[in-house]
Formats: structure tokens, sequence, C-alpha cells
């Protein structure tokens, strides 16, 4: 009787180890085979973000398993100041709205296709491949746009140069991994 308890032990221990096991090899096969880490880089033309763009390339981003984001976005900001009646000044308003929006994103996009330039190189001297995806826009709320695209895209790491409160606010409220880039300052020592 002794025995036979213990066989019934063996078994449902053996079972639970096997559970156990599989519970554990399928995601992890998922993770590794299925889904490439998603690192986002955040440009605004600066020299910041251009060197956090490099930085990551170097230090961080995984070129086996990794996929590449550049995104930038064009700030709006709507000035209201003409001295006209309210429906010619609509009008107006409207026109300069379209225009700004216009050169905004172009701005956007050329900032976009000189990371682009960057990776390239970069790559080039590596020998190495990277999967990577442009998107530019422009915003009344660049931060806010970030934070939604963060969300949309499931991106795993944000990098950001450090400039203002737009690396500030997507610090705080992004809903993954930020990392600021800082170019380390030169001595004041002569
Ligand atoms: C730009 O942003 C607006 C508002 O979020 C969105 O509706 C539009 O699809 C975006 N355009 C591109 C090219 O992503």
């Amino acid at each position: 009787m002794k025995q036979f308890d213990m066989r019934i032990f063996l078994v449902w221990f053996f079972q639970l180890q096997l559970m156990d096991n599989m519970n554990f090899v399928v995601p992890k096969l998922k993770i590794v085979d299925m889904e490439k880490k998603k690192y986002l880089v955040a440009l605004d033309g600066s020299e910041n973000s251009d060197y956090a763009l490099l930085w990551a390339l170097e230090n961080l981003v995984d070129l086996n398993n990794g996929l590449l984001l550049l995104l930038s976005v064009g700030v709006l900001s709507w000035g209201t100041s003409f001295e006209y009646s309210a429906v010619t000044r609509n009008i107006l308003n409207g026109e300069k709205k379209k225009i700004q929006k216009q050169q905004a994103e172009q701005k956007a996009e050329d900032i976009v296709n000189n990371g682009k330039k960057l990776i390239t190189d970069f790559l080039a001297i590596k020998k190495a491949e990277l999967p990577l995806e442009l998107y530019f826009n422009s915003s009344t709320d660049p931060a806010n746009y970030i934070l939604d695209f963060i969300r949309e895209q499931r991106i795993d790491v944000l990098v950001l140069g450090s400039r203002g409160k737009i690396s500030q606010h997507c610090l705080q409220f992004a809903s993954c991994t930020v990392v600021i880039a800082r170019k380390k300052k030169e001595s004041h020592i002569k």
C-alpha cells in the first residue's frame, strides 16, 4: 500500500515537472524566434539626436535580433495675430497652417532621411545589416505623439538625445525603457 502511494506521487511529480518545462520553453522560443526587439530613435535634427542614434547603434541595438525605427515629429505651433476680420483671419490662418504643416513634415522627412544615411554608413563599416523603418509626421504635441507611437508600435526601447522638454516628458511617461544619450562634456581645463 505504501509503495502504491509512492508511485502515484512520482507520476504526479513528473507531470508537474513536464508542465513546468513546457511553460518555460514555449514562450522563450516565441520571444527569440518571432519577435525582434524594437528600438525607436526619435530624431529632431539636432547634434544631440544624431549622437543618440550613433550611440545606440554602437552600444545598444542588437544587430542580430533588432528592428530599428526612426521617427521625426515636426513641431507645429499655430500663431494667430492677423489684423483682419474673423472670416478673412480664418481663411488666412487655414492657409498658413497648411503651409506650416507641409514645411514641418518636409523638415521631419529630411531629418529621418539624414538618420538613415548615418545608419547606412555605420552598417557598411561594420559589415552588418539591420532592418529599418522610417516614420515622420508633424504635431502640436510631439512628446505625446512619440508616447502614442511607442504604445501602438510596441516599442521595447526608446532612445533620445538629451535636449529639453520632450526628452524629460518621454523619460517620465513612456511605457517602455527610455535611454537618454548624453555626449560627455569637454573638460573646461585647457
Ligand atoms: C500623422 O499624424 C496624424 C495624427 O496623429 C495621423 O492621423 C496620420 O496618419 C499621421 N501621418 C503619418 C504619415 O503617419
